[in-house]
């Protein structure tokens, strides 16, 4: 059983073959990033653009990586959606004309579903088994939320537990970065400079409480009070780096997202504990899954409920064909595939079956 997964949401062409284990046979990802920092942001139509001139290279690159011929693949997966809809058609029309041709199933992979799954992914080997159930903290630069993940393969429910009411945890990483003066996508640049730097209790960043007790997420306040401290700092001027003030803004700002994301992961975890084959595993997923401080204060959290904690390897948090071909083998068995010529792309997608 070989699957080949397409991956084109966002600023990322990827092209992933895996095997009926889960494991990763090529997992080949053609960045955008370059095209886009001088603009701070995705650009849609440039984003198309570019999906269009990867596509086929890549899938021939991915085929000759993996070392099987088109004719040996059983199944193709193709994200289709949400996302950038100019983006999502150039992935699913390729995927519609290689299964129409070929004469094989095509899986439409909803892209957060994708994410969902990816900490079970290894880069070396058969993917770890997904258990009946589990929590997954799924932060990417357009989606922070927690899911309830339960159930067998055929009769898998996933629950959305909470969602963010504003912004997404990567956006405001990527924006407050940009008035910083650091490059684009920030995540990873604020991660870099908090790594040498320290809280410091100059910076007032309060988890945020909604009236209502909701366990949602919220990162508007906290983007602008990031940014007029960034302003006041002056620390677009080179000098904020040498003199540590941007490591320590960074390591302030880093740790105040993360104290809302375990604030949050602690008020769910404690509202499904007590229930029957409760979840013991916390996975995280998605681009910002890739940060050191949050990796670190998830795998204490569960050290100390002694639950078992799934990080994806750095090279599946951001987008990847990998994750979108393993979560077409997730649905396999409630019957994942469709006829090509009926998949659509669609911007916005809700998670769950
Ligand atoms: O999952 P992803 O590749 O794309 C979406 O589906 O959105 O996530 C991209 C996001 C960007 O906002 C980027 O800044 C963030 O993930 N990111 C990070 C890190 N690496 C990537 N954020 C914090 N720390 C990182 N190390
Ligand atoms: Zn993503």
């Amino acid at each position: 059983m070989l699957i080949l997964g397409i991956e084109t949401s966002c600023d990322e062409t990827s092209v992933a073959i895996i095997d009926g284990e889960g494991s990763v046979r090529a997992n080949l990802v053609s960045s955008q990033i370059e095209r886009h920092r001088p603009f701070g942001g995705v650009v849609p139509e440039i984003a198309s653009r570019e999906h269009l001139e990867q596509m086929l290279p890549l899938t021939v690159e991915a085929l000759g990586k993996a070392g099987v011929g088109l004719d040996q693949i059983d199944l193709i997966a193709v994200t289709a959606g949400p996302g950038l809809i100019g983006s999502l058609l150039v992935g699913v029309a390729a995927a519609q004309g290689i299964a129409y041709g070929r004469g094989i199933g095509l899986a439409g992979i909803n892209h957060l579903e994708g994410h969902i799954f990816s900490p079970y992914l290894r880069k070396t080997g058969s993917a770890t088994a997904v258990p009946s159930r589990f929590l997954c903290l799924v932060v990417s630069g357009g989606h922070s939320s927690i899911y309830d993940v339960r159930g067998r393969p055929e009769d898998r429910q996933i629950v959305m537990k909470n969602r963010t009411r504003d912004d997404a945890a990567g956006e405001v990483f990527d924006k407050v970065a940009k008035f910083a003066g650091l490059q684009y996508p920030g995540g990873p640049e604020v991660d870099k400079y908090a790594s040498s730097g320290s809280v410091d209790a100059r910076y007032d960043f309060p988890i945020p409480r909604f009236k209502d007790d909701s366990a949602d997420f919220s990162f508007s306040g906290l983007k602008a009070n990031a940014i007029r401290a960034a302003r006041s700092e002056d620390l677009n001027r080179p000098g904020a780096v040498r003199d540590g003030r941007m490591a320590d803004f960074c390591a302030s700002f880093q740790s105040a997202i993360c104290d809302q994301l375990i604030d949050r992961l602690g008020r769910i975890w404690d509202e499904v504990k007590g229930e029957d084959e409760g979840p013991a595993e916390i996975a995280v997923a998605g681009g910002v899954a890739a940060n050191s401080e949050l990796r670190k204060r998830v795998t204490s959290f569960c050290e100390e409920r002694n639950l078992i904690v799934r990080l994806p390897d750095r090279e599946f948090c951001t987008d990847n064909g990998a994750m979108i071909a393993f979560a077409a083998l997730q649905s396999i068995e409630a019957g994942g595939a469709t006829d090509p010529r009926r998949l659509a792309a669609r911007s916005r997608m809700a998670v769950g079956r």
